[in-house]
């Protein structure tokens, strides 16, 4: 394939530059074919959107994603809004036969998740979530290391992902509806790391033995006129005025694997001391790894096999083209660092990869695939609520509006 494709990107906020800039860089850094147009971007707020398009090199702006998704000029659905218009926009989408990549959680909601995987099955067009940290190099690493079975047989997984811009100055932003997020940390953040053990490990989270969900800060202030802006420090408070917040600011649960693995996660947005900690260990028969975004460019490695004399954790710098990591080729030479970004920008060449009939370098989620990890964030709120272990297969007997 020699080509182009027409991109609409929904969502200009937070995910909107964080999109924008991949779409606008991966045809740079990367040698993609099909190439991306940034053909039109979608939000709702007016006053901003004119410059927002102007600022990333969108040809286009509109408020009405209807008409962009069902117009025939676009190739690609971008979705980077809030959790509870996905399955809509999406469904949308895939029946005008557009390829849809979508941000994560799929949905706030199981049934809108089995609703958007239906969607897609019956659909010829490609769809895709942006787990973006499956595409860190470190992660990437820790995941083809797993494969070439340096762990051996895995024992335990211990997942977390630590913020803390959730205390009660917050106002009552989107996040914080469960009505517009599904969840709270527990969608935002267990997202995120239940797709890291799935993709890393290659084992299921089969059943969820307890889980804890917690919502410290019940009342927050009321953003003036909206329904909640960016994720932090946007959007005045109304003075005085408050509103409930009605998702978890917390939630832990723990899981085991198909493997037989025994695993904790924990997500929290008031984990004072930590601002995007997303982690994991792995402790396996032949070894262990660790990872920390916080430390992004690094993988801890224990490997049993070395001479016990030198055993200990090696810190790998993974930013080593020559050492063959993975996705470095494409940016600078060794130890010059890699952001948050260039997540984004390795997964938009991924996209481009699949969509020109080419292999990915690092597996992506399609919406059945976020669909398993969907099932295992509804799996641990029916624990929590029930106080009862659950098994993820079992889900389809259960309530469908839990997450
Ligand atoms: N992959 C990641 O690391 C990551 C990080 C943050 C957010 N997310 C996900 O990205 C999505 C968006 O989050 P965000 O932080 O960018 O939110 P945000 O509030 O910063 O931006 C939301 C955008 O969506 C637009 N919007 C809202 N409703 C819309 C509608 N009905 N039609 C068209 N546009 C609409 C808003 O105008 C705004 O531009 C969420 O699903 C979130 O979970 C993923």
């Amino acid at each position: 394939m020699t080509g182009s494709i027409n991109v609409a990107l929904l969502g200009s906020k937070f995910m909107g530059r964080a999109h924008s800039n991949a779409w606008l860089k991966v045809g740079k850094f990367f040698d993609v074919d099909p190439v991306p147009v940034m053909h039109t971007v979608v939000a709702r707020n007016t006053a901003e959107l004119d410059q927002f398009a102007r600022r990333w090199g969108w040809q286009h702006s509109s408020t009405d994603w209807q008409s962009v998704v069902a117009s025939g000029d676009i190739d690609l659905v971008d979705i980077g809004t809030p959790n509870d218009v996905h399955a809509e926009q999406a469904i949308a989408a895939l029946e005008a036969g557009r390829h849809v990549a979508c941000e994560k959680p799929l949905a706030g909601t199981l049934a809108d998740a089995e609703a958007m995987a239906a969607a897609a099955e019956s659909s010829a067009a490609k769809t895709f979530v942006w787990f973006n940290y499956r595409r860190v190099p470190a992660v990437a690493l820790a995941q083809r290391l797993v494969a070439a079975g340096a762990l051996g047989r895995i024992y335990h997984v211990r997942a977390a992902y630590l913020q803390s811009w959730g205390g009660p100055d917050t106002p009552l932003l989107w996040r914080f509806q469960g009505d517009i997020a599904g969840s709270g940390a527990h969608g935002d953040l267990n997202a995120h790391i239940i797709d890291a053990v799935r993709f890393v490990t290659g084992e299921e989270i089969v059943t969820v033995e307890g889980a804890m969900e917690h919502t410290f800060i019940e009342e927050r202030e009321l953003l003036e006129g909206s329904a909640g802006g960016e994720i932090a420090g946007s959007g005045a408070a109304t003075a005085g005025s408050k509103g409930r917040s009605t998702v978890d600011d917390a939630v832990m649960f723990l899981a085991r694997t198909s493997g037989g693995a025994l695993a904790s996660f924990e997500a929290t947005r008031l984990a004072t001391g930590y601002h995007n900690a997303n982690r994991f260990e792995i402790h396996g028969e032949k070894g262990a790894l660790r990872f920390d975004f916080e430390r992004m460019n690094e993988l801890g490695f224990y490997n049993l096999d070395s001479d016990d004399a030198v055993q200990g954790w090696t810190t790998i710098d993974v930013t080593r083209s020559g050492a063959g990591h993975p996705y470095v080729e494409a940016w600078w030479p060794d130890s010059h660092g890699l952001g948050y970004e260039h997540s984004f920008i390795n997964q938009a060449s991924d996209i481009l990869n699949i969509v020109g009939g080419k292999e990915p370098l690092v597996a992506m989620p399609d919406f059945a695939d976020a669909l398993k990890t969907q099932r295992v964030l509804h799996a641990a709120v029916e624990s929590a609520r029930n106080h009862a272990p659950v098994e993820v297969a079992d889900l389809s007997s259960l309530r469908r509006d839990v997450t």
